[in-house]
């Protein structure tokens, strides 16, 4: 059968790691594809730069050169970004051309737009790449859990910021010290803020919730929090505590909605997700027959993401010629199947929290604010008061709660906050048990 044509989209961290992969692994790919899988062009910025790891594969620096090209079947778009990258995967879709992205950012956002655009013309959208990098979580809960009603999912979905937090953790690294690392090694964003800020973060947590639930793309109702206001303090507070500090990304079927929310959680380091470390990522899923499954892998990196992109390339590739009726459909569900299940506001969402403030050691302190969360319908697991240090008069005081609405706790820490005897803001990181009930 006569090859597959591949444009490529950028020569990075992932396009070279996918050209890498493509040509060392050319016999395997081709015994599973049926066919060769051939790249024909690539399209960078800096033509000097790209032109060593190119060989003799003709670049262009003008991507529509690829994108308009006759020849290429498929174009794997790999420059990230929202612009030009939406504009490039429209005008490949309206060519006819099947479509591969790595890019979270684009199908969180404009990914509603894409899939439909790419319905009407009966082409694919692949994107196994764009979350958890290595891991083959969309291919997992698109097919393999198809049985499922999926009753939540929680992830660490984002390298860098697991990278960061185990080296903060583990080595006590500066967090600039290691974001600097992360960008050398490749993991990190264009932005890093994406990475830090849990941005990125929300971006695949949107795309996985859309697979999970049968729901459109809603990357704008996402709660975002990320990892830039976590302390030292709080960290080894956990770790006495019993627990680890990850940011996760959780999306869960309520009882009115559903929650999406991406925030630094507390999680009992028994659970093997607590354990998950540096760039690594792993995405816990709970369906109502097969109970937990969790997924575990390289989240970031050129060959680990490369996997995923030409797995992608080669399910492409197997179904080219198939009735566009009989594909898998792109969200898992039938596009005229989504359902309109809200997104909740963070103010409804349950769960348990860490609180940590600063109070002058004096009587009546703790009962003031034990009064307050009582007041709130709060329930306390377990109460910390520390030793003040040398000098100071003050001392941080740390309670788990049981599980109670956000909306309770906004109310009680701002309630805290007003007391004389306390200093400063309440420290508050989400508790998640993540059982297996
Ligand atoms: P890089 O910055 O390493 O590579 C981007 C590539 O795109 C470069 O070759 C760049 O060319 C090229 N490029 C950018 N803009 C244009 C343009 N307008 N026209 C032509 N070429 C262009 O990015 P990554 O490889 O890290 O990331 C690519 C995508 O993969 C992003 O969407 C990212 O979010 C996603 N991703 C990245 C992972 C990772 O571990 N890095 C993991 C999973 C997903 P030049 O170098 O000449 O400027
Ligand atoms: N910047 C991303 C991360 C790359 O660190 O996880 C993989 O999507």
């Amino acid at each position: 059968m006569k090859p597959i044509n591949v444009g490529l989209l950028g020569l990075g961290t992932v396009g070279g790691g996918t050209l890498t992969v493509l040509r060392r692994n050319a016999t395997e790919i081709t015994r599973r594809a049926g066919r060769e899988i051939r790249v024909l062009r690539a399209a960078v910025r800096n033509l000097d730069k790209a032109k060593l790891l190119a060989g003799d594969l003709p670049l262009s620096t003008n991507p529509f050169d690829v994108v308009d090209d006759p020849e290429i079947d498929i174009v794997v778009e790999l420059i990230g970004g929202l612009e030009p990258a939406r504009e490039l995967v429209m005008q490949a879709i309206a060519n006819g051309k099947h479509v591969v992205t790595a890019n979270k950012h684009l199908i969180a956002k404009h990914g509603n737009e894409i899939f439909a655009a790419a319905q009407a013309k009966g082409v694919m959208v692949a994107f196994e790449a764009a979350v958890a990098g290595g891991i083959p979580i969309i291919k997992a809960l698109r097919e393999g859990l198809s049985a499922n009603r999926i009753e939540w999912l929680a992830g660490i979905i984002n390298g860098t910021s697991n990278f960061i937090l185990t080296e903060m953790r583990d080595k006590g690294a500066a967090f600039e010290d290691v974001l600097k690392q992360a960008q050398e090694l490749g993991y990190a964003e264009a932005d890093p803020t994406f990475d830090i800020e849990g941005i990125d973060a929300a971006h695949k947590l949107t795309i996985l919730s859309a697979i999970a639930f049968g729901i459109p793309m809603q990357f704008d109702r996402a709660y975002t929090e990320g990892i830039s206001k976590l302390t030292r303090e709080d960290v080894q507070y956990a770790e006495e505590l019993g627990y680890r500090i990850k940011l996760l990304g959780i999306a869960r079927r309520a009882e009115n909605g559903i929650e999406l929310r991406v925030h630094p959680t507390l999680i009992p380091e028994r659970r093997l997700i607590a354990n998950v470390d540096g760039a690594m990522n792993a995405v816990l899923v709970k369906g109502d027959a097969v109970g937990p499954t969790l997924y575990y892998g390289a989240g970031a990196g050129a060959e680990p993401t490369a996997s995923a992109v030409v797995a992608d390339l080669v399910d492409v590739t197997r179904l080219h010629t198939a009735d566009p009726h009989h594909r898998v459909p792109h969200l898992a569900f039938q596009p005229d199947q989504l359902s309109d299940t809200p997104i909740l506001p963070m103010d409804e969402v349950r769960t348990a929290y860490y609180l940590r403030l600063r109070a002058f050691d004096r009587p009546g302190v703790l009962a003031d604010i034990t009064r307050i969360l009582a007041d709130s319908h709060i329930s306390i697991d377990a109460m910390v008061q520390k030793e003040p240090a040398e000098g100071e008069e003050q001392v941080n005081i740390i309670l788990l709660t049981h599980i109670t609405v956000e909306k309770n706790v906004n109310a009680a820490i701002a309630k805290i906050e007003a007391l004389d005897a306390v200093a400063g803001q309440v420290m508050r990181i989400r508790l998640e048990e993540l059982a297996a009930k």
